[in-house]
């Protein structure tokens, strides 16, 4: 099972980040589950330390119902929406519970493989590129990064055209234009469903014909040093 996470609080109707994470599970092949942390109370880690014996949190909220499809996926696909050029709150807090698999011996998740989404109103790279770091800290090998424009608020607020700490004013300057043709979709973009599909199929490959966890995991010790070293 290939485990999806759409990390924006959005309807997933207009939400970029559960679209394109959706293309992405559908072209694996493989069984898959899709969630939506939308709604969800979701609390940061208050690095209590209580996992450190047994690798389960104790923090009662909803990250509980998830806890068991993340142990038992054999690989993931995490999206979340650029806020502030980064992952938003959601997601992080989401992200930041996965310590409790991380302590001592606990390999729970590592040599996992996974493709990281991000969804931008103007580009999705920063998120990716944080899910990707998320990854790395769980010894998990990104696969590939799959990056899309989604519409950002000032496309509905009532004020995008004019608004001059707009995204569209910021990319199109007085032309901006709100229209409901120019509200931009990622499953209008065909280089990004492209590369979102291509994507799916490579890790719906990876999981299908198997491959060494182990050789990941050290793969992603040595990452993680070089790193580390160099921060
Ligand atoms: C609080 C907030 C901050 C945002 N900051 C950025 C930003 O720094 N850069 C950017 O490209 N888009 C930014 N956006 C726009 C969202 O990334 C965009 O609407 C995206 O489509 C959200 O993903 P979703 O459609 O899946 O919810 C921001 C949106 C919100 C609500």
């Amino acid at each position: 099972m290939i485990l999806g996470i759409s990390g924006s609080p959005r309807k997933d109707e207009i939400s970029g980040v559960y679209k394109l994470v959706k293309i992405v599970l559908e072209n694996t092949g493989c069984a898959y589950e899709l969630v939506s942390l939308r709604n969800k109370n979701i609390a940061g880690c208050v690095a209590c330390l209580k996992c450190v014996e047994d690798n389960v949190c104790k923090v009662k909220d909803d990250f509980q119902e998830l806890r068991e499809s993340i142990l038992d996926a054999d690989a993931y696909v995490i999206g979340s929406p650029n806020y502030y050029s980064g992952i938003n709150v959601l997601t992080h807090a989401f992200l930041e519970r996965w310590f409790q698999f991380r302590h001592r011996e606990g390999d729970l998740l590592w040599g996992k493989i996974g493709v990281a989404v991000g969804v931008g109103g103007t580009s999705g790279k920063y998120p990716a590129d944080e899910i990707e770091r998320f990854f790395n800290y769980n010894f998990i090998e990104t696969v590939a990064k799959v990056e899309g424009q989604g519409a950002a608020s000032c496309y509905y607020c009532g004020y995008g055209d004019s608004c001059k700490v707009g995204i569209p004013y910021f990319l199109y300057g007085e032309n901006a234009d709100v229209s409901e043709e120019n509200v931009p979709d990622v499953t209008r973009q065909q280089d990004v469903v492209k590369s979102a599909a291509e994507a799916g199929r490579e890790l719906g490959r990876l999981v299908r014909e198997g491959y060494d966890r182990s050789e990941v995991t050290g793969r992603m010790q040595q990452r993680m040093m070089e790193m580390l070293k160099g921060s």
